[in-house]
């Protein structure tokens, strides 16, 4: 598959770009074409030091990588991700989206605080055409761990999405990465409830000195 990384430039970009670069064909995209171009060679050559399968890794434009791509992940902060879309939105057709985006701010402790929609995902998928499938997974995912190749991530990802197919695709995509286990949270609809749930590990974490924390389901 050709997956397009919104935002590949940044933490969490990272990660997905040299997790799934071993299967699938990589576009990193940015609003600099330079800065992509320059993310991309840093994550070829992570790999390669490393002896590791590469399938390829190109820095891209937005535009371009969207219309090339089966599956987009938006991996861009909440506060620029729809104006970002509304630009972009007559690149998509069919694709598959995975919205990891938290709307979330900070007073004294970290707050979820959703748009009118109810959840990012809902919102985003308002602002791209009826043919996109939205799926929203991988919000309790620490950026920092996705990029340590060496470890094997024990977190549970819930995914959720009214397309079947596209929840299906995103799941197997999530258990080509060590250790994640995939479960089906349901409709789009949920969304809400894996989004806030990140505001509130990062509380957690900040109150009992831990870091990195995710979710496992016993
Ligand atoms: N970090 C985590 O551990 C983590 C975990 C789970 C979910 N998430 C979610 O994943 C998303 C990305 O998080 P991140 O920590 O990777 O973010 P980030 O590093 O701050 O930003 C990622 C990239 O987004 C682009 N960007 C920044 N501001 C933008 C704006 N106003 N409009 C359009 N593009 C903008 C930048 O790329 P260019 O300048 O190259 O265009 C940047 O490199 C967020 O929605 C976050 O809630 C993060």
């Amino acid at each position: 598959m050709k997956i397009a990384i919104l935002g590949g430039t940044g933490s969490i970009g990272e990660g997905f770009a040299l997790r799934w670069a071993g299967k699938h064909d990589i576009l990193v995209c940015s609003r600099e074409i330079e800065k992509a171009v320059n993310a991309a060679d840093e994550y070829t050559n992570i790999l390669l030091y490393r002896g590791m399968e590469c399938c390829g890794i190109k820095g891209c434009g937005n535009e371009t990588a969207i219309q090339e791509a089966d599956v987009v992940v938006l991996s861009v902060p909440y506060q620029g991700v729809v104006s970002l879309l509304k630009r972009l939105n007559p690149c998509f057709k069919d694709q598959i989206v995975i919205s990891l985006v938290v709307p979330m701010t900070k007073n004294i402790w970290f707050e979820y605080t959703p748009p009118v929609q109810g959840s990012a995902a809902l919102e985003i998928q308002e602002v791209l055409p009826e043919s996109v499938k939205v799926v929203s997974s991988y919000h309790n995912v620490s950026a920092r761990k996705l990029a340590k190749l060496d470890l094997s991530l024990d977190y549970d990802v819930v995914v959720c999405g009214d397309d079947e197919n596209a929840k299906q695709t995103v799941m197997d995509l999530t258990r080509e990465i060590k250790s994640l286990r995939p479960l089906d949270g349901g409709g789009l609809a949920s969304s809400y409830m894996i989004e806030s749930l990140t505001p509130f590990l990062i509380n957690l974490a900040i109150r009992n000195k831990l870091s990195d924390l995710g979710v496992k389901f016993l």
